[in-house]
């Protein structure tokens, strides 16, 4: 994916190179990514941003990165440093990057950097109390250092954080090229999408879903639901779920959302078959069964053939599709033969021009990239929690702290 410019979208500003011209520009970026003892080990969020980095470096006067890693909870936690991020940047900007680890004072920040380096890169933000307090000291002490604000961390706007909300009041702020476009294909899947649109969702559990459900329900022609959530609805519509996974406490709560769809003429289609096993195991032995079939000790791993069929005929059906969450227990074989074959079908309308796809959140990511396609989805969100956020419709403090005011 190419950063694109533009000058408005919407109400907020999009950066471009010329904004940035003979700027100090603070960027705040998402790498929050997986790390073992100083290695990277999937930089799919950090590949993303740098060609944006690099179109702003092209005119900036400094580049300054500010991101957090993992939950330091403001104390300072060596294996949560990201100096082992300075040489992958380097390498990847093609320019030497400076490290500004982290001083007790913010105040001091301002010290730390100097012209040795045009691309700097600041310790984790989160080391300082006063990054997830939405501290203004600490936001004046990042806007001091630079002349202009860029967000480009659509996964982290669902906070209000110092280096995310806070600091726009201290400096002209723009979105970053990676947040506008993951704005904009989310406003193509739910806005104003071609229709008919669907969303696909899976998940363990409707109690952490529910309003992702209902708002979901008001914008979208089609719900497809699988994972064990889909178990508490089977269940609410009488069909024994045996030992499967479900939520006995929500079944009036699924019940409720039925009926919610049905007033909104949303259809809702739910699994109609199982693969089957007495124990999540790799290899196990497992049974395809039929709803209602299952034996008493049995629990619904994945959904079935016919369910997979019936879910791609209703695709097939539908222009725009949003995909959130595995069609099931995906991390263990073959539980992930659903969630696989459903990628693949997804993928593939998508690259023949049929559908517009918009995958994100949890774990979507993985269970698209088991699936292999990545690449052919029309937009894959790299966000989690915001993602969520966003589908459940929830203004994300982030981006409202974009608009102007
Ligand atoms: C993420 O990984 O979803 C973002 O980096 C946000 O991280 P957080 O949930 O710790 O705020």
């Amino acid at each position: 994916m190419t950063a694109v410019y533009s000058e408005i979208t919407n109400d907020y500003k999009v950066i471009t190179p010329q904004d940035a011209k003979n700027k100090r520009v603070l960027i705040r970026v998402d790498f929050n990514v997986p790390m073992q003892d100083g290695v990277i080990q999937d930089d799919t969020r950090l590949k993303r941003v740098i060609p944006g980095i690099i179109a702003l470096a092209a005119t900036a006067k400094q580049i300054i990165l500010v991101t957090h890693l993992g939950r330091p909870k403001g104390n300072v936690t060596a294996s949560l440093s990201v100096l082992p991020l300075q040489d992958y940047l380097t390498s990847a900007l093609h320019e030497s990057v400076g490290f500004v680890p982290h001083s007790e004072t913010p105040s001091a920040l301002s010290h730390s950097i100097d012209v040795s380096h045009k691309i700097w890169l600041l310790e984790n933000c989160r080391f300082y109390p006063g990054e997830e307090q939405n501290d203004i000291k600490l936001a004046k002490a990042y806007a001091d250092i630079a002349d202009i604000y860029v967000n480009d961390a659509f996964s982290c706007s669902h906070r209000s954080h110092a280096t995310i909300q806070a600091i726009t009041q201290f400096l002209p702020s723009y979105a970053g090229p990676v947040l506008a476009a993951e704005l904009a294909a989310l406003a193509n899947a739910m806005e104003k999408p071609a229709r008919p649109v669907a969303a696909f969702v899976g998940g363990a559990k409707i109690s952490t879903k529910l309003s992702v459900l209902e708002n979901l329900i008001s914008k979208v022609d089609k719900l497809l639901l699988a994972g064990a959530m889909a178990n508490t609805f089977l269940a609410a519509k009488q069909v024994p779920v045996a030992a499967s996974l479900y939520e006995p406490d929500l079944i009036d709560t699924a019940k409720m959302v039925l009926e919610l769809a049905e007033s909104k003429g949303c259809e809702i289609i739910l699994p109609i078959d199982g693969l089957v096993s007495t124990s999540l195991k790799e290899g196990g032995e497992h049974h395809i069964r039929a709803n209602g079939m299952l034996k008493q000790d049995e629990m619904i791993l994945d959904i079935g053939p016919e369910s997979v069929a019936l879910f791609k005929e209703h695709i097939s059906q539908c222009k725009t599709l949003l995909w959130n969450g595995p069609a099931g227990a995906f991390e263990i074989a073959p539980y992930d033969t659903a969630s696989k074959s459903l990628g693949e079908f997804i993928g593939m309308r998508t690259s023949q021009d049929h559908l517009i796809s918009v995958a994100g959140g949890g774990d979507t990511v993985a269970a698209v990239n088991l699936a292999g396609v990545a690449d052919k989805l029309s937009y894959l969100s790299l966000a989690g929690g915001a993602f969520l956020e966003w589908i459940e419709g929830k203004s994300l403090p982030g981006i409202e702290a974009l608009r102007p005011s």
